[in-house]
């Protein structure tokens, strides 16, 4: 069977989402995965990213990594999405990529795909759960299979978020507990990714 085609598609605006996607990425590599690492396109006017160094400069840093495409997840057999908690909900600029995806949606080109989501917030009260059950809405109009990492492995005890990998950034960086719940929730969707894939083959779909 060929390897499961995982896209991880984020927005990071100062870095901590970027490094959980990072872990996400090499969690899906390890479990033998094809993977594609892919930001969305920063929509902020140059004002706003002008007015805090450390979003400019993660935006610097950044620049080699491509930009997400419909391509992505089309390819894809199973999407990670990441953002930064915004007000209790994802980041826009992760929104506005999600909204140009109609087309897609109209072809069933989403459905019958494994999705699961990922986040940060400033504080752990802050809305880490209502970013992922925003997104878990519009997994449910793609017709996706969401696969969240509940208490699946001993990380997600220490982590705690069963619904996907978050991060209170007001405590820090990502420490080794967070980016293995991260590499662990890749892992599950590989595996479940390719169970589907396998069933699907062997009934001839
Ligand atoms: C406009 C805005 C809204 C935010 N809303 C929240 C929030 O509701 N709860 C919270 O804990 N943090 C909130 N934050 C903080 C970010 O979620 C936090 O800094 C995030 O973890 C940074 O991720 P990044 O480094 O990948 O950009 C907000 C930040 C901004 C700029």
């Amino acid at each position: 069977m060929r390897p499961v085609n995982v896209a991880v598609v984020y927005y990071s605006a100062t870095g901590t989402v970027h490094t959980l996607a990072r872990a996400v990425a090499e969690g899906a590599e390890k479990a033998g995965a094809t993977v594609r690492l892919r930001k969305v396109a920063e929509t902020a006017p140059a004002e706003a990213v002008g007015a805090r160094p450390e979003w400019a400069r993660h935006l610097e840093d950044t620049a080699d990594v491509a930009e997400a495409a419909h391509g992505d997840l089309e390819w894809a057999d199973a999407v990670l999405l990441g953002t930064p908690t915004r007000f209790g909900n994802p980041a826009g600029q992760l929104r506005t990529f999600l909204d140009t995806t109609g087309p897609l949606w109209f072809q069933g080109k989403l459905a019958d795909k494994v999705y699961s989501a990922f986040t940060a917030s400033n504080t752990a009260h802050g809305g880490q759960e209502s970013t992922l059950l925003a997104l878990a809405n519009t997994f449910s109009h793609w017709g996706g299979v969401i696969v969240p990492p509940g208490y699946t492995d001993p990380v997600q005890f220490r982590s705690g978020n069963p619904y996907g990998t978050s991060h209170v950034t007001g405590d820090g960086p990502p420490g080794e507990v967070v980016l293995d719940a991260a590499r662990h929730q890749a892992r599950r969707v590989v595996d479940t990714a390719a169970s589907l894939l396998a069933g699907r083959a062997a009934r001839g779909l």
